[in-house]
């Protein structure tokens, strides 16, 4: 009985410690499970050779004004969105694509789960360069 709840206040411990790397890795992005995220994306962007598929190219997305790869036919709604491409405009838009830029004609639903848009954007960081 005695053993038993202790085993049951150290998995309380690990499962808080378990918490709080999960909320650290959350702020900075696990690129590692990002890359599992963005599989979903790879159906329409390409990542790094600027090729063009459904959607433009994300090559050097981050730092780049929203829709400007040439060569790509972009929404009006992309076009003049005003939009430059951050880690926090990325989260923004991809929590909820048609809100964020209304018009847009990314058919995606948006990745409601705050770790998964961090992680894709950690990914996105290094895989789009
Ligand atoms: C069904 C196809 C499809 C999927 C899946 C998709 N996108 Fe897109 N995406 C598009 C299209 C089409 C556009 C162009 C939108 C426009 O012009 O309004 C776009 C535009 C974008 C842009 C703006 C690019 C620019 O040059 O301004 C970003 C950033 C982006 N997508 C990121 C993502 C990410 C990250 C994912 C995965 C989590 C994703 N997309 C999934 C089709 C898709």
């Amino acid at each position: 009985m005695k053993i038993a709840r202790l085993q049951i206040a150290a998995l309380g411990a690990l499962g808080l410690v378990l918490g709080l790397a999960g909320t650290a890795m959350a702020a900075d992005g696990d690129p590692v499970h990002g890359r599992t995220v963005a599989a979903r994306c790879l159906a329409c962007h390409d990542l790094n050779t600027g090729a063009t598929r459904l959607g433009p190219s994300l090559k050097g997305v981050i730092g780049r004004k929203a829709g400007s790869m040439p060569g790509y036919a972009y929404s009006e709604a992309m076009k003049n969105s005003g939009v430059t491409w951050t880690p926090d405009t990325l989260d923004a838009y991809l929590k909820s694509p048609t809100t964020y830029v209304k018009g847009t004609k990314m058919a995606f639903a948006g990745l409601p789960d705050a770790k998964d848009r961090a992680d894709v954007v950690a990914y996105l960081g290094q895989a789009t360069k």
